[in-house]
């Protein structure tokens, strides 16, 4: 005899972006063993293989029900088609609630579109603050939270500026870090280092040896002709000491190729990657001596793994990685960078402890919670 799993609630969760994809997958399995049905929405802000579809494949996400195809743009008008796709199915589908994650431009689009269906609003990552208005996730932050009906948080400080910023208690729930339940469960899956930095182009870099990753996207560090040539000379100079890995976001390679910066890399030991897949990725920062980044994942995730992470941002909305990880935040000035190059292949990683629920586990947390507050709805 079939039985049939007659599912109580709806929930359409939304993704849009690289960092998204790796947040869904353990609540899209989380929610699986529950009685809510999730539908997956992506935006199609990013598209290219490399930057979402590897991401599906190796995380064994499933296909999205929904796709809104948006593309590039300029923010407000991502945003706003975004909200302009998103519209209709929401009406169309009448979910319970809609769950986004991050700081997105998806996310915020998918949010503001909920609300003005008066559909509650779920975020997973709130609270998270740079302080730095002219970030474009910081805005995304600050809004989506705001609009948000429940708002789960990855570290306590959070909590605090949640609170601060008029949010009820009620709606705020501590449950930990999602990425780092994507990173537990992956992690004996992750690639081997030597494959990946066997395809780089430019220097060879040669995995038997130490090795340190450069990530950089953010438009502040990328989009500035100065700034950029002179973050890239200094990792030229550092590179004098330590092998650089660097999987460049397409973003960052259009600005390096159109401000004449191919040559100035090529005069130091630095591969040149595409964009890596989850488990090349991981297993790279896995067996790397130290990160150089601007991203705010990669951050979390090498205080995750134990590894030094050095912040090439004068702020981080993730101040835990600083107070209990591994990350240190340089900013950009080439003689503050280089001296913590030197500290780190000196003395290696701070000494640094896993934060509170970074334990695997946070997806659960979510659905038990949501669990609740939907049969608690529906007997009010
Ligand atoms: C976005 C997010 C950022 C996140 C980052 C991760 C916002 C405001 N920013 O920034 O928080 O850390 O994703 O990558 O939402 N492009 C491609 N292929 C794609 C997608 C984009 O080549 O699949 C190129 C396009 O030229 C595009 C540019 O990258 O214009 C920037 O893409 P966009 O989604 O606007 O922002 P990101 O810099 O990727």
């Amino acid at each position: 005899m079939t039985t049939v799993n007659v599912k109580k609630w709806k929930i359409i969760c939304v993704v849009g972006a690289r960092p998204n994809f790796m947040k869904i997958a353990p609540i899209l399995s989380a929610l699986r063993e529950s009685p809510i049905d999730a539908l997956l929405v992506h935006t199609g802000q990013h598209y290219d293989q490399n930057l979402s579809a590897s991401f599906f494949d190796q995380l064994n996400i499933p296909a999205p029900q929904k796709h809104l195809n948006v593309g590039s743009g300029s923010h407000s008008n991502q945003i706003a088609e975004v909200m302009k796709r998103f519209d209709p199915l929401l009406v169309e589908e009448k979910p319970d609630a809609v769950l986004v994650v991050g700081d997105v431009n998806s996310t915020l689009a998918a949010a503001i579109a909920a609300t003005k269906r008066n559909i509650p609003v779920v975020h997973v990552e709130a609270g998270l603050r740079s302080n730095d208005r002219a970030m474009p996730e910081e805005i995304n932050r600050i809004l989506t939270d705001q609009i948000a009906d429940v708002l789960y948080t990855t570290e306590r400080q959070a909590g605090d500026n949640l609170l601060r910023e008029g949010i009820p208690p009620q709606r705020i729930v501590f449950v930990g870090n999602v990425m780092v339940d994507t990173l537990r469960n992956n992690l004996d899956r992750a690639k081997p280092p030597r494959e990946t930095l066997a395809t780089a182009v430019g220097a060879p870099i040669d995995s038997a040896l130490p090795y340190g990753i450069l990530t950089l996207h953010r438009p502040s560090n990328v989009d500035a002709r100065d700034t950029l040539e002179q973050l890239l000379q200094t990792i030229v100079e550092a590179s004098e000491r330590i092998q650089i890995a660097f999987p460049a976001h397409p973003r960052t390679l259009a600005r390096i190729e159109a401000f004449g910066f191919l040559p100035l890399l090529s005069r130091g030991q630095i591969g040149l990657l595409p964009p890596l897949g989850y488990l090349e990725m991981l297993g790279l920062m896995a067996g790397a001596k130290l990160v150089l980044t601007d991203s705010g994942g990669i951050q979390e995730e090498t205080t995750a793994l134990g590894v030094p992470c050095l912040t090439l941002r004068e702020n981080t909305e993730r101040p835990i990685t600083i107070s209990q990880g591994t990350n240190t935040l340089v900013g950009t000035d080439p003689h503050v960078v280089q001296q913590a190059i030197a500290e780190v292949l000196s003395h290696g990683a701070k000494q640094g402890r896993t934060p509170e629920y970074w334990d695997g586990n946070a997806a659960k947390r979510i659905m038990a919670d949501l669990v609740n507050r939907l049969a608690g709805e529906t007997q009010q």
